[in-house]
């Protein structure tokens, strides 16, 4: 390699191309496909080349610079905007018949029994990313993206340079959130790639990636020079409603300037809405820009108010995906990587292929019957055809999920290829890997002491949705561990105490200053105070999502309650048990998971190591507390005539009641309508308030 001082300009320009372009796509390795593909020296030693050569040209310097980004996490510098509506996904149908499921579980919520269909809309599902604008009193007042759903990135600035976003609107409600979609054409990613190679720039890999990139840019400048368009297509918060319909609604949305897609239309039962997919398909490779699927949402928007949302998707609205991408290509090896719950799963290495558009080279395999050509049941897949290295394999992805590989040409299966054997030893720790019965996952039993786990979990602990330090990735964390400095998640926190005494030790590390190292230890000193659910999350239990998090933190609202609940909780019965299955969302699987974390002595301690350095915030219920069954636990019983129990749960659930399937000493109110029977009896003998289905109507207000 040319020392730095020796680099001609010219030299200096191709070189800092080049180490882009590496960067970026380890990055992207890294990030996106979890699966890195250059070890971490060789990752530093190349962005350390890059800064230095920036350093001595800074001219030089592109506006996608690698030294300006941490792995492919948000841009920072972007203030945060909360939604006053959140930001929702879409749950998927992936074909017909999930349509008509879709449609069968709207009518049971609805009690709709008769023959007459429903309408719906249909759209193009535009694949770019959303964006939310919010107007009062017409004017453009702020634009933020969907972020994590209920907190976005501001960035008003850059979407005021988008011609096809209104400033301002005439005859608006007083305040108007408008969403949509800013997507880039086939043709403006071609040239914008064009001209960043011309440029000496970074390239994107797709139209989406080019968008976002294009959008989340500290200098609005550079948005202006990018060509973004805009599809409206749904709104937040409103002051007054916009229509009766969804159908109107997006004509006003066109009344108020904005582009809405052409091919919506209205239609009547699902197969009309099947056939408006299939006419979509027939031209997506002519629209111009990339769709993955046609939404179909209730017209009725009184109808959509009553079937509400899920935690994270509307139960009006589901997202009909086009079939995934194929390509076919070498399997050249299997990995097998360790997970944070001990999992080890196999990583297919392929030959590179480009499928719909993007280079991929990782696949996962899921797990070792997968492999052998086995579902969970232990039936054939694959005509129970195994996969092996030396095979040709068919590579699919669908969206942004990891790659999958989905079948084998035994037909091009080399000669001297042999079945792939599993291990049953961890390979990093050698500890024995165990596969239980009933599991389809072989798992490392070195627990703590299984380095692999030890990392996966900080790095699970830091993650997007956990602690969010900022400075502080999956790279540091792994560093730490190396050094010993952070081998679990309390040792974060006591870093500046231990080793931040003059940064000496810090700063003289490779990648480290004095200002990195400062501004490291007053990013962790933010997170000590931790919202309760991001700290549920965070700690990493096996089935705990972000989701579960949540529901576990509103249901015990402090940590002293939620970990005292689970200490005294023995799975399978008792109440601490029966209070944590009460819940709805929890099951038995993920129930048992928790609880036996708090019952095993080392976690138990190594959790309580943590939580004695933070200031954990209780959950201040959501609720409206001036609801009248707030609090409240309440249960439906007999037949309801007015509403399903899934609407009757729902709604009061919305208005902060609890909702129980049996009664019991705590129960507050029972609703009976005919035939409640034997809860009807029980709650006469306990002294519950019952009452029914119309008296439950007028106290909600619903009359
Ligand atoms: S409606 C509450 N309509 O898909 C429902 N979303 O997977 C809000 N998207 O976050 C979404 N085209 O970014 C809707 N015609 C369309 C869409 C669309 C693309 C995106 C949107 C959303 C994601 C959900």
């Amino acid at each position: 390699m040319t020392p730095i001082d020796q680099l001609s300009e010219q030299e200096a320009k191709s070189e800092l191309v080049q180490l882009e372009k590496q960067l970026d796509a380890a990055n992207s390795a890294y990030h996106q496909n979890d699966a890195p593909e250059l070890s971490d020296a060789t990752y530093d030693a190349l962005k350390r080349r890059n800064a230095d050569i920036e350093a001595r040209f800074p001219h030089l310097k592109s506006e996608d610079s690698p030294s300006e980004k941490v792995g492919a996490a948000p841009v920072e510098g972007f203030g945060k905007i909360q939604h006053a509506v959140r930001m929702l996904s879409l749950s998927n149908a992936f074909d017909d018949e999930d349509v008509k499921d879709f449609d069968k579980s709207i009518r049971s919520f609805l009690g709709m029994n008769g023959p007459e269909p429903l309408s719906y809309t249909a759209e193009p599902k535009i694949d770019g990313l959303s964006l939310s604008l919010r107007y009062e009193k017409g004017i453009l007042i702020q634009a933020a993206t969907r972020g994590d759903g209920a907190t976005g990135e501001n960035v008003t600035a850059n979407a005021r340079t988008i011609s096809d976003i209104p400033q301002i609107i005439d005859n608006a409600p007083d305040v108007l959130e408008i969403r949509g979609e800013v997507y880039m054409s086939h043709s403006d990613f071609e040239a914008l790639n064009e001209r960043q190679t011309e440029r000496g720039g970074k390239t994107f890999s797709n139209p989406r990636n080019a968008a976002a990139g294009s959008l989340r840019q500290l200098d609005e400048e550079i948005t202006r020079a990018r060509p973004l368009l805009f599809f409206a297509y749904a709104w937040g918060e409103i002051s007054e409603p916009l229509a009766k319909s969804q159908t109107e609604a997006i004509a006003r949305l066109q009344g108020f300037g904005f582009s809405t897609n052409p091919l919506t239309k209205t239609c009547v039962g699902t197969n009309a809405m099947v056939a408006h997919y299939r006419k979509i398909e027939a031209q997506r490779s002519t629209l111009g820009y990339d769709i993955d699927g046609v939404v179909y949402k209730v017209d009725d928007l009184a109808l959509q108010a009553r079937l509400g949302f899920r935690s994270t998707t509307p139960r009006w609205a589901i997202a009909h995906k086009f079939p995934a991408e194929l390509a076919w290509t070498r399997l050249e090896g299997i990995d097998i990587q360790v997970g944070r719950t001990g999992a080890l799963s196999p990583v297919a290495r392929l030959h590179p292929v480009t499928v719909g558009g993007v280079v991929v080279s990782n696949a996962t395999l899921h797990n070792e019957d997968y492999i052998k050509g086995l579902d969970s049941k232990g039936e054939n897949i694959r005509d129970g055809k195994d996969i092996r290295v030396g095979d040709w394999v068919q590579v699919y992805r669908a969206g942004d999920v990891i790659p999958k590989i989905a079948d084998v040409d035994l037909n091009k299966r080399p000669e001297e290829t042999k079945p792939f054997v599993f291990p049953d030893q961890c390979p990093i720790c050698n500890s024995d890997a165990i596969r239980e019965e009933g599991d389809a996952v072989r798992r490392c039993s070195g627990g703590l002491i299984c380095a692999a786990q030890a990392v996966e979990r900080l790095k699970h602990f830091v993650g997007r949705s956990g602690f969010d330090i900022e400075g502080l990735g999956a790279k540091q964390v792994e560093q730490f561990y190396q050094d010993g400095w952070v081998k679990e998640p309390a040792d974060i926190f006591l870093l500046r105490e231990k080793y931040g005494s003059g940064l000496q030790q810090l700063k003289n590390r490779e990648g480290w200053g004095e200002k990195s190292a400062d501004n490291l230890f007053q990013a962790i000193d933010l997170k000590k105070t931790i919202p309760l659910n991001r700290l549920i999350f965070a700690l990493g239990i096996r089935h705990v999502g972000e989701n579960s998090a949540k529901l576990l933190a509103q249901n015990y609202t402090t940590w002293d309650g939620f970990e005292a609940a689970m200490k005294n909780a023995t799975v399978g019965n008792g109440a601490a048990w029966d209070a944590l299955m009460a819940i709805d969302g929890v099951g038995a699987v993920l129930a048992a998971s928790v609880v036996q974390v708090f019952h095993q002595d080392a976690e138990a301690a190594s959790i309580k190591r943590l939580t004695d350095l933070l200031t954990i915030e209780d959950v201040v219920p959501t609720a409206p507390s001036d609801s009248p069954v707030a609090g409240k636990i309440v249960v439906f019983s007999g037949t309801l005539e007015k509403m399903s129990r899934a609407e009757a749960k729902a709604t009061a659930e919305a208005l902060g009641a609890k909702v129980s399937g049996s009664v019991s000493a705590k129960t507050d109110l029972l609703v009976a309508g005919p035939g409640a029977g034997s809860k009807a009896k029980k709650a006469a003998d306990l002294g519950v308030e019952t009452i029914d289905e119309d008296g439950w109507l007028s106290l909600i207000g619903a009359e």
